[in-house]
């Protein structure tokens, strides 16, 4: 964030914010601008950056009308528990960039509007007070913490007793990031993660020690990508925890079959927000083909480019069982901490209540009779 010498804090809503795209423009004026590069920025030429968002305004609604909407709701189950509505914050890394309150105001407004929260392994906030925040309010959502594949795994294994310990439900692997994609945006930008903004959960955790390459081989195959997840990993990861293990960026069919095989609970296609691999397709293409793959054998989520309430249902009508959002949450944060991420997901929240009663769709289950083109 800008800090301008006494000024406070961000903790109230600017005027004339009221969607999702606002909070972004008003985000903008508030962070500075390598700090907005490292947070709105793609991979490369940000193709799927942009296409992610795109795909879902392509997708048309048709409405019907004078259904008996009464008693309407947007509730549904998921590993075994209802939520409230099937909106959850993505997993982002280093969220004190945006506001000296960080993890915690996301955690306090996730919780109060019974939105579930995916903890990034990166987070900014140690994850035992991440939970602290979340597990005591009675209508919070699901809390689930996400994971890279460590190359140190005695410290995985600790790391993933004490998200256990601390109360978190399922853990989240993400697959689509064995390295950062080409991140220009952030390198013109010029940005560099501040020394007093660390992945305060991974502290003490020893780096491998890069091996020395022979001529000609490369230090990306020959040394970073012999720490980078296989399928066997998920089997390892499974054997170590008593917590469902969802998978994050998985976008091929033949690749959901696989992570069935291996036991994952449920999936997340996602294209981490257009941050890796840029002209993948966007996740609102993705996401069917792989629904047809999993063919109702787990449940399959969505992120990338969710934006408004109508994405929300577009998203449920193609048959995901939930979505999660990523950059809104920090934009809101930035603008004004919890305050600003409880605006975020309460707009989002309710324009999916607004969608669905234009659409003639009292529950979630009658999203897919919204689309024009049935999933
Ligand atoms: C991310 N994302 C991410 N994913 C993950 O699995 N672990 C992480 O630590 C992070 N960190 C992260 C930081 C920032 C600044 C952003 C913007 C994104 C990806 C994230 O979980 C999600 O997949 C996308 O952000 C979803 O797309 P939208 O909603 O941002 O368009
Ligand atoms: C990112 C990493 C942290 O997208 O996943 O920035």
């Amino acid at each position: 964030m800008k800090s301008e010498p006494g000024s406070n804090v961000p903790n109230i809503l600017p005027d004339g914010v009221v969607s999702l795209s606002d909070h972004e423009h008003h985000a903008r004026m508030v962070l500075d601008d390598a700090v907005w590069a490292y947070f709105n920025g793609g991979a490369a030429d940000e193709i799927t950056l942009r296409a992610n968002t795109q795909a879902w305004q392509t997708i048309e609604l048709l409405p019907r009308v004078m259904r008996p909407l009464a008693g309407g709701h947007t509730r549904m189950n998921l590993l075994g528990r209802e939520w409230a509505h099937p909106i959850l914050v993505a997993p982002m890394a280093y969220q004190r960039l945006a506001h000296p309150h960080a993890e915690q105001a996301t955690a306090l407004a996730a919780a109060a509007l019974g939105a579930g929260l995916v903890l990034s392994t990166q987070a900014s906030t140690l994850l035992e007070d991440v939970a602290r925040t979340v597990l005591p309010e009675a209508d919070r959502g699901p809390l689930w913490f996400q994971l890279y594949l460590l190359p140190d795994r005695g410290f995985m294994q600790a790391l993933v007793q004490r998200a256990e310990a601390a109360g978190f439900e399922a853990l989240v692997l993400t697959v689509d990031a064995p390295v950062q994609g080409a991140r220009d945006r952030e390198r013109r930008a010029g940005f560099r993660r501040p020394a007093d903004i660390t992945a305060v959960n991974l502290a003490g955790r020893v780096a491998p020690t890069p091996l020395s390459l022979l001529p000609g081989q490369s230090k990306l195959f020959n040394d970073l990508m012999t720490h980078a997840p296989t399928w066997d990993d998920v089997a390892w990861l499974r054997s170590i925890t008593r917590l469902p293990v969802l998978l994050k960026g998985v976008v091929h069919p033949d690749d959901a079959r696989q992570a069935l095989t291996c036991g994952a609970a449920g999936l997340i296609v996602s294209n981490h927000g257009g941050r890796t691999l840029d002209t993948m397709p966007a996740t609102a293409t993705l996401l069917p083909r792989v629904l047809q793959a999993v063919a109702g054998d787990a449940p399959v989520l969505v992120d990338g480019g969710i934006r408004r309430g109508t994405d929300v249902l577009k998203a449920m009508a193609l048959g995901a069982s939930a979505v999660l959002v990523g950059r809104p949450v920090l934009h809101g944060l930035a603008n004004a901490g919890a305050t600003g991420v409880a605006h975020v997901l309460r707009l989002l929240r309710d324009e999916l209540e607004i969608a669905m009663a234009l659409t003639g769709c009292r529950t979630l289950a009658d999203a897919p009779g919204a689309l024009l083109t049935p999933g």
